[in-house]
């Protein structure tokens, strides 16, 4: 079975407040991961499976991922959009393209997730099972940032507990689902809807047949810093699947014009973008540069974005932290554990110590 006859939906609305100041001016699934903006490895693998038309449900910056990816052929799909000018929740965004869909299972995702999972099998297992909705479900060491989604011996899903304290287990929603068009249908229309803390629990309460398929595959949400650097480095070490990787997989990937000085040290799944300067001397350990960023002589650089135009420079320290767009670290500078830099911002030269603790 290959997928031409699922429709998919991604619901690319959010506004990405966990990576600010990245998505001020930057749509969450549209931050260059690995090269490419996130969707594009997202969309790769649909595009892998058989799935030929995708709507996407946008609202926050909406225009811009019509600027982007126009009519989707570039990508081998048929893209439409759909825009909430006010937000509708996921529920409510699954709801708004209901008109858009065309096949009788749907496949619908977070616009901010990549996941090995076999899409063919989650689809076959909700066929097999005749269920109204099937979810992928993975475990994780902390489900407590996520739906926890306890199932019993034969997957039927018995409860839906979004973001709790106290979690009964480690299996969480992995944000990919198969539903029947008609129970998308049934959302109620133009007002904010939560898929995960309305639509699930009720079609729970109202006895509807909804199943979890699990996976060990690889999974991660690219929602934070911490997870945008780390899965843009499993993707260019090729730990993390996509089809749309623009390189070989290994320790760094070095975009067209960008001047990386000989004796400099790149690994860990760096990126460095297009127009980059990285000097001599500079140390780049699992780094992400957007274009134009430039890393001066001897500065280091570890588990970090570095957005469009920012500079560090020499001799400069930065360590898990996020420098906005043109923000500039001056020489000697050390930021660590979780600082972030708004754009435009400059840090003169100082040898000061920032850190956010820890
Ligand atoms: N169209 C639209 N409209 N999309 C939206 C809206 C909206 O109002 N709000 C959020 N989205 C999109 C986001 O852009 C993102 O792609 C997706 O919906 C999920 O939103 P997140 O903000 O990333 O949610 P989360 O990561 O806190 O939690 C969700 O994902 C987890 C797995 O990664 C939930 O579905 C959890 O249950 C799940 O475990
Ligand atoms: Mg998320």
């Amino acid at each position: 079975m290959i997928l031409h006859d699922v429709d998919a939906v991604v619901l690319v609305g959010g506004q990405g407040t966990r990576l600010r100041p990245l998505t001020l001016s930057c749509a969450k699934p549209l931050l260059p991961t690995a090269g490419v903006p996130f969707l594009v490895h997202l969309l790769s693998r649909l595009r892998e499976a058989g799935v030929r038309h995708v709507v996407l449900g946008t609202s926050y910056l909406a225009e811009t991922f019509v600027e982007r990816f126009g009519d989707g052929a570039s990508l081998g799909l048929e893209l439409e959009y759909v825009s909430e000018p006010e937000p509708l929740g996921t529920g409510g965004g699954i709801r708004n393209v209901a008109r858009r869909l065309r096949t009788p299972d749907v496949l619908v995702f977070n616009g901010d997730v990549l996941a090995g999972t076999d899409l063919v099998s989650v689809v076959g297992a909700h066929r097999a099972a005749k269920a109204d909705v099937t979810l992928h479900l993975v475990r994780v060491p902390d489900p407590r940032a996520y739906g926890c989604v306890p199932t019993d011996e034969v997957g039927r899903v018995l409860a839906f507990l979004e973001k709790t304290e106290d979690p009964p287990s480690d299996q969480i929603n992995a944000g990919c689902y198969v539903f029947r068009r008609e129970v998308i249908e049934a959302i109620p229309a133009d007002r904010p809807v939560s898929v995960e803390r309305e639509t699930f629990p009720s079609l729970l309460a109202a006895g509807a047949s909804i199943r979890g398929h699990v996976d060990g595959s690889y999974w991660r949400d690219f929602g934070t810093p911490f997870d945008l650097v780390q899965g843009s480095a499993d993707l260019v070490r090729g730990l993390a699947p996509s089809a749309a990787l623009p390189g070989p997989a290994g320790e760094a990937l070095v975009l067209a014009g960008a001047a990386v000085a000989p004796n400099a040290v790149v690994i860990g799944g760096t990126t460095i973008g297009a127009g980059c300067v990285v000097s001599e001397g500079a140390r780049l350990d699992g780094a992400l540069l957007f274009d134009q960023a430039s890393v001066g002589a001897g500065a280091v650089v570890e588990r970090s974005v570095l957005g469009v135009g920012a500079r560090v420079h020499a001799g400069a320290v930065v360590r898990d932290s996020v420098i906005g767009d043109r923000a500039v670290v001056g020489e000697r500078c050390e930021l660590g554990s979780g600082i972030r830099i708004w754009p435009d911002v400059v840090l003169p030269a100082c040898g000061v110590r920032f850190s956010a603790g820890v």
